[in-house]
């Protein structure tokens, strides 16, 4: 049985953690391995990657550094684990992967778009999600959530960044529409589950 690689995307606040969980356990249900992971992080080089690149101290940090810290931390997790895990015929399910690099350091960044695809290119070690699905839901609403507790080094950046990552997405759902579907992500969060799980049907996940 051949892997599925299923990715979860969506601007800070939209409510992809919380459906990460009830995502998981339905396509569990249908009888395959479900490997559940998020990026950055998911092997311990990745989490130390992560606490640098979420700590606010980091005020500093370069544009480019940057980009290079999320594809490093992306490439450590697909040779370590997300690529054992497809061979092994599970499904993997990963909070955000190389369209979150595009989303916010090409759109929220602006750094060129060509410069992060290449980079895009190096850190996933050449591995494409099967589909991917966009969590979308008014900037606003989902800014206010993410920030209730307190923002971290991305977070920071603002509303406008927000809406730019948000823009980012859009133009690559509209790119690529088999692979990237926007989700609705108002509403009640079983319904949310409902659309998710709908959005991945033709994949073999049942
Ligand atoms: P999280 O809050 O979903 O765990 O993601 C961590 C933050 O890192 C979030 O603000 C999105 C951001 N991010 C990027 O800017 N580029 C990336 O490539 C990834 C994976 C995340």
């Amino acid at each position: 049985m051949r892997g599925i690689f299923i990715t979860l995307e969506g601007a800070d606040g939209c409510g992809k953690t919380t459906q990460a969980g009830p995502l998981a356990d339905a396509l569990a249900a249908g009888g395959r391995e479900v490997v559940r992971l998020r990026e950055p992080g998911g092997t311990p080089i990745s989490e130390k990657v992560r606490a640098l690149l979420l700590d606010p101290a980091n005020a500093a940090m370069a544009a480019e550094c940057e980009l290079m810290l999320y594809e490093a931390s992306r490439a450590q997790l697909v040779r370590e684990v997300i690529e054992p895990a497809l061979a092994r015929g599970a499904a993997v399910l990963c909070d955000r992967f190389y369209d979150s690099t595009y989303a916010y350091q090409a759109g929220g960044r602006g750094l060129p778009d060509e410069l992060v695809r290449r980079a895009n290119a190096l850190g996933s070690c050449g591995l494409a999600p099967d589909r991917t699905l966009v969590l979308d839901l008014d900037p606003e609403l989902a800014y206010a959530r993410a920030t209730a507790g307190g923002a971290d080094r991305m977070e920071a950046e603002g509303l406008a960044f927000q809406r730019r990552v948000r823009d980012a997405y859009l133009r690559l759902a509209a790119e690529e529409p088999d692979r990237v579907r926007v989700i609705d992500a108002s509403g009640e969060r079983d319904e949310v589950t409902a659309r998710l799980l709908a959005a991945v049907a033709d994949l073999g996940t049942a």
